[in-house]
């Protein structure tokens, strides 16, 4: 499992690079089994969601290497449609293999991905698309079993714009003749870079990033080597920011799109922070304590996004005033707030929402992370405490950090990594 061990600070001051996105990685590399041909897949983040979709790759026949953030992918050896169960465990998000595999094989098993640390994350949606798609499905077990009969294109109304649904449609009518429109698809930038690696691998996908995405189906014939780099990750950026606006600090960001996280920067901006953009490099310099922020509700993008609900309470909770935080997305996204109370952090919840009214400075306590996010935002909380904090099961921070202990060490922290 592991802990970090962090000595509270009272300052950043530094460099960081921002690695490439988990969450537009994961849907390309799934991508790539759609035509059996080669890739080279730039800035794809060293983290444990990233190795366990290429291990998922790999076991499915496709030759794999991956090294200095390049992945180098041939699926022409792809040799079933089963998705090995243990790994789906590991990884929920291997459910957008589901119409990838489909529109290759004509047919897959993949386990019905379960809940976990942050809700139910039902996934109805994907299974209603790809129903109407002419997919059908069956649950045997725990398994989805789905094989082709018609393959159709049509018009799918998206009752949420849920990422994955969205993924998931797109890759499996990308190859199905005719045209298929999503209304109401999830806009995140990394809907857009799936739609821009589709379209370089020769498919036709238009509309990503607006509230209808229109997929003209065909057939890929050219099956050169494709090439192409993955954007990068504007949580990883928003926990730097979050971070750095805890406390006294001047860091740069680099290798960011400042128009993928407004949201959150015009958060610190209200808080008082200066943030500024000098070619793709966002610098936050923060020299007094911020303000607390009356509202948050966290929304579909380009709303304020859930991933960084939990990083942005742990600012919070030192800022001057008493900030509301709503969490809309997820059924169960607050389980950092207990953790942040061993802290000395003043949070009330009530149902989805969190009251913060900030204190001058948390303690270090020993804590637990509980998700990905939420563990994030402890190491944020630990950096301004006062004293040395132990954050436990740092497997969950592990999935989506890419060098979090280097990263945090070339802004001057103090922070180590133990067996237990
Ligand atoms: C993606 O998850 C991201 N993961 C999540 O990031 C992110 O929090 C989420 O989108 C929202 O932005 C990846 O991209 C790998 P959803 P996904 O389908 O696709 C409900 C992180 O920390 N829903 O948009 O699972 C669902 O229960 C991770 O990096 C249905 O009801 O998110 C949830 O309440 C965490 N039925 C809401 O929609 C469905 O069929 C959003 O889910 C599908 C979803």
């Amino acid at each position: 499992m592991g802990s970090f061990i962090v000595e509270g600070r009272n300052s950043l001051e530094g460099i960081v690079d921002i690695g490439g996105s988990k969450n537009a990685a994961l849907p390309i590399l799934a991508s790539t089994v759609i035509t059996g041909r080669e890739y080279i897949i730039e800035n794809i983040p060293d983290i444990e969601d990233v190795k366990d979709m290429l291990e998922i790759l790999s076991s499915m026949g496709c030759s794999v290497q991956f090294e200095n953030d390049i992945a180098l992918i041939d699926t022409r050896g792809l040799n079933t449609h089963i998705v090995p169960e243990k790994l789906v465990r590991k990884i929920r998000s291997s459910i957008i293999l589901m119409g990838a595999v489909l529109q290759r094989t004509g047919k897959v098993e993949v386990a019905y991905p379960g809940g976990c640390e942050i809700g139910l994350r039902p996934i109805d949606l994907h299974l209603k698309g790809l129903r109407k798609l002419g997919v059908e499905i069956t649950e045997k077990n725990g398994l989805l079993i789905g094989s082709v009969n018609e393959p159709a294109s049509c018009d799918i109304h998206l009752d949420y714009p849920s990422v994955g649904a969205t993924e998931n449609i797109m890759l499996f009518a990308v190859g199905n003749t005719g045209k298929t429109t999503i209304y109401n698809p999830a806009r995140e930038p990394e809907i857009t870079d799936l739609q821009n690696f589709l379209n370089i691998c020769g498919f036709c996908v238009t509309g990503a990033g607006t509230g209808i995405i229109t997929i003209e189906g065909k057939r890929i014939e050219n099956t050169d080597t494709v090439e192409y780099k993955i954007i990068s990750d504007r949580i990883e950026a928003g926990t730097y920011l979050s971070a750095a606006a805890s406390m006294k600090s001047k860091i740069y960001i680099r290798n960011i799109e400042k128009s993928h996280f407004k949201s959150i920067t015009s958060i610190y901006e209200d808080a008082g922070c200066e943030i500024r953009e000098t070619h793709g490099t966002i610098v936050i310099a923060n020299n007094k304590r911020i303000k607390a922020i009356e509202k948050i509700t966290t929304q579909p993008y380009p709303g304020f996004p859930t991933d960084m609900q939990a990083q942005v309470m742990a600012s919070m909770t030192v800022a001057d005033g008493i900030s509301i935080i709503e969490e809309t997305v997820f059924d169960s996204r607050l389980k950092h707030v207990p953790e942040l109370q061993k802290m000395g952090a003043n949070i009330t919840t009530i149902g989805r929402v969190a009251v913060v009214e900030g204190v001058e400075k948390l303690f270090s306590a020993e804590v637990e992370a509980k998700d990905l996010r939420g563990g994030a935002a402890l190491v944020i909380a630990a950096l301004g405490a006062e004293g040395t904090s132990k954050i436990n099961n740092i497997h969950h921070i592990k999935r989506g950090y890419e060098k979090f202990i280097y990263k945090l060490q070339n802004l001057g922290v103090i922070i180590t990594e133990t067996a237990r």
